[in-house]
């Protein structure tokens, strides 16, 4: 017995060898690709399919060549993010949600992490869009903080402990305003903290972060997002650190912002009720793909995904008396070793054996704006099409 799990999790130094030098190979030619995108603009300055959109996830594919064999993190995933909208993207521990936000922002772990496959489309505003995946880093520098912008689960770790609140803040509006004389600043960083509900901004502007609260440093984390006005806040579980009164005011905080300065929000969590409170439309993901999507109301009146009933099943509801909460049983398949039939098959109530039997499911649009990648659905709406593989071999 002990024999057979050896051999099934077992790497060789010789097989590991090979698995790395393989693996430098690649990442080489990926890097040195993206430095050559620097030469020519038409690689990475494209077009929106759609000019009601800040952002097109189309196809994106991001993937980590690690020692142990090739991560699938994100795979093929597709979705819009309208302009003045809030999507919340919602999955299990694991299923890519940080990966496909940092991919938008191009801060995926380099070399090991690799967007390889597909097209991040960012909107200018002009006609034109810049191909994320493509785009030199001098000119997301501009991007970053600028147009987008994020904030993160802990801002502890992500403020500076030896600045001033005040020049932490300060840093980015004269990274992206050379223009600003030392006094504008100043009095648009003392404004910024106002507009994000700090009372004794002239106070809290010298101070450094140790010395506020929980929930008045993710206050600054917000001032310090929304000081440019990007178009996109990309805020990954923003509230995960915080109790849920704090939660609250919060996520009021952001949405009024968010309308303040007419940009949108891509919302990750996994709290289904930060989802339905806030977003306008809602992703669902996976194991690294997009498993349903849709406006708010489809996904939490009429949920298709078996995965998606399970989450929903699986949350507490007021008033609601029962035994046990449900649990969605199994676990999430090896992200190295992947199966070629539906990722939730496993661990799926719904599978029918004959209909299921077959190669992942297709995107299935069932409402102009409700698709789900389910065989369930294959003969109640329109098949949009099967994931793009991309073989590693081939890269
Ligand atoms: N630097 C890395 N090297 C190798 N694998 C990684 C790396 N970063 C992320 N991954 C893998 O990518 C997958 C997706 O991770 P990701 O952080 O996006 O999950 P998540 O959905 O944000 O989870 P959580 O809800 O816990 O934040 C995971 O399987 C993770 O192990
Ligand atoms: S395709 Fe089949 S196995 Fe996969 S989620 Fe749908 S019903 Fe379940
Ligand atoms: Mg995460």
């Amino acid at each position: 017995m002990a024999l057979k799990r050896k051999n099934v999790n077992y790497i060789s130094g010789k097989e590991s060898r090979n698995i790395s030098k393989r693996n430098r190979e690649i990442t080489r030619r990926l890097e040195k690709e993206r430095n050559n995108s620097k030469k020519d603009s038409s690689l990475y300055m494209t077009k929106m399919h759609d000019e009601n959109n800040v952002v097109e996830m189309d196809n994106v594919c991001t993937y980590f060549f690690t020692d142990i064999g090739v991560v699938r993190a994100v795979d093929g995933v597709s979705f819009n993010i309208p302009k003045c909208s809030t999507v919340g993207v919602v999955g299990e521990s694991g299923c890519g949600k940080s990966v496909t936000s940092l991919s938008l922002m191009q801060l995926v772990q380099r070399p090991t992490g690799q967007v390889v496959g597909g097209e991040i489309r960012l909107n200018n505003d002009d006609g034109t869009a810049y191909n994320i995946v493509n785009t030199p880093t001098s000119i997301m520098q501009e991007i970053r903080g600028n147009k987008v912008s994020m904030i993160f689960q802990e801002p502890m770790t992500s403020l500076n402990p030896v600045f001033k609140i005040g020049a932490q803040i300060n840093e980015v509006l004269e990274l992206h305003n050379k223009e600003m004389t030392k006094e504008e600043i100043r009095e648009r960083t003392l404004e910024m903290l106002k507009m994000v509900g700090i009372a004794n901004a002239e106070g809290v502007y010298n101070m450094y972060p140790h010395e506020l609260s929980g929930g008045m440093r993710q206050r600054v984390m917000i001032a310090i997002a929304l000081a440019c006005s990007p178009k996109l806040i990309i805020a990954d579980e923003p509230t995960t650190a915080l109790d849920v009164t704090i939660q609250a005011q919060i996520l009021d905080l952001l949405r009024n912002l968010k309308d303040k300065i007419n940009s949108s929000i891509m919302l990750i969590t996994h709290d289904l009720g930060v989802i339905a409170e806030m977003a306008d439309y809602v992703v669902v993901m996976y194991a690294g793909r997009v498993v349903e999507k849709g406006t708010a109301q489809d996904i939490f009146h009429n949920p298709c995904h078996p995965y998606t009933i399970g989450l929903m099943n699986s949350k507490p509801v007021v008033g609601k008396q029962v035994e046990e909460l449900y649990n969605i049983p199994g676990n999430v398949p090896n992200p190295i070793n992947m199966p070629n039939y539906c990722y939730f098959k496993d661990r799926c109530e719904f599978c029918d054996k004959e209909k299921c039997s077959g190669r992942y499911p297709p995107e299935i649009k069932i409402s102009d704006t409700h698709i789900v990648s389910c065989y369930r659905f294959m003969d109640q709406g329109e098949v949009m099409g099967y994931p793009k593989i991309i073989n590693t071999e081939e890269l």
